[in-house]
């Protein structure tokens, strides 16, 4: 998608089964969502407002074979609050760690009457594959270094409230830095075409070893130096190091990280003064992000949590209803 092009596509009529990716989606599928998701904000976290029918009688499957402690619990509110039956079902107490596959299990699950199976997987492509084996819908809750495409949705939700882009979800004239290790990112992957398609510039910065030259692209820069980069920009999304998917050190010595890559307080001095800083979470709190940033002013990580769970109740309603 030419992201110069990309903002004159307005929200068109839901179409998707599953929700795999960002990939597969136009922007004016992404504006739907939004739209959806804004409509949901009230119900998602107001218990003034009563829960809303559009999946009585469906079933959703949480199957997590990945730790989760916000997507998994988001994905359940939001399936309760649209009144469906969930279920949660994770590797490890299953006959996963008997050794069924994803696809017997998932055929398994489906046999009970389920409409809908929330995944998560660390191989990549799991959630595509999964669709391609059942009938029923997919929702990628973040598969290896892919893909996590509700929490590219709850970034841009977060981004548009905040600066003001919920009149038809337009991000031209909008800079957003994506920090950290973005090679081992399904985060950064999912924002990265997410931003684009709705017409925003995009910065990476990471150490070179976290962040590959190929990632540049249109819309696109890849940075270095993050004080060079952050006056310019209108957001930051801060991302973990993903020690679990480095085969090696990718850098010298957390502190020489930190220095060189660490959201503190004395570096957001040299930003916008209303940037909005962004973290997926879970974050660890004096290596990419000081804690005096991360419950700043400026920060909208948990703004980011409670949106999280009105774009997942837009994502399970939409697919499901499909
Ligand atoms: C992220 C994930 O699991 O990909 N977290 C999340 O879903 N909120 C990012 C991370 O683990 O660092």
């Amino acid at each position: 998608m030419n992201p110069a092009s990309a903002s004159s596509d307005v929200a068109v009529p839901w179409s998707h089964r599953h929700l795999v990716g960002i990939e597969p989606l136009s922007a004016g599928d992404i504006r739907t969502l939004l739209a959806k998701a804004v409509e949901y904000e009230g119900v998602s976290t107001s218990r003034a407002v009563p829960k809303r029918q559009d999946l009585h009688g469906k079933v959703v499957v949480n199957l997590f074979y990945e730790d989760s402690t916000r997507t998994r619990a988001s994905f359940r509110l939001a399936a309760s609050r649209l009144s469906a039956d969930v279920l949660d079902m994770s590797a490890s107490g299953s006959s996963v760690s008997k050794g069924e596959t994803l696809v017997d299990t998932a055929r398994n699950i489906e046999a009970m009457g389920v409409d809908t199976i929330v995944c998560r997987h660390s191989q990549s492509g799991a959630a595509l594959q999964l669709a391609s084996h059942v009938s029923c819908s997919v929702v990628n809750a973040g598969d290896g270094q892919h893909e996590h495409p509700t929490q590219a949705l709850l970034d841009a939700l977060t981004l548009a409230k905040r600066l003001g882009r919920t009149d038809g979800f337009d991000f031209s004239g909008l800079t957003v830095a994506i920090v950290g290790d973005i090679a081992h990112s399904r985060v950064a992957r999912s924002n990265i075409l997410c931003l684009t398609k709705l017409g925003a510039k995009v910065v990476l910065v990471g150490p070179p070893t976290l962040l590959p030259k190929t990632m540049a692209g249109p819309g696109v820069e890849i940075a270095h130096d993050l004080d060079a980069v952050l006056p310019k920009v209108d957001a930051v999304n801060m991302l973990r190091v993903q020690f679990e998917r480095l085969s090696g050190p990718a850098f010298p010595s957390q502190r020489e990280y930190t220095a060189l890559y660490g959201l503190t307080t004395r570096r957001l001095a040299q930003a916008k003064p209303r940037i909005l800083v962004m973290h997926p979470g879970p974050m660890n709190r004096g290596l990419e992000i000081e804690s005096a940033v991360a419950d700043g002013p400026n920060s909208a990580i948990l703004e980011q949590v409670a949106n999280g769970l009105a774009v997942r109740m837009a994502a399970l309603a939409l697919v499901t209803n499909t």
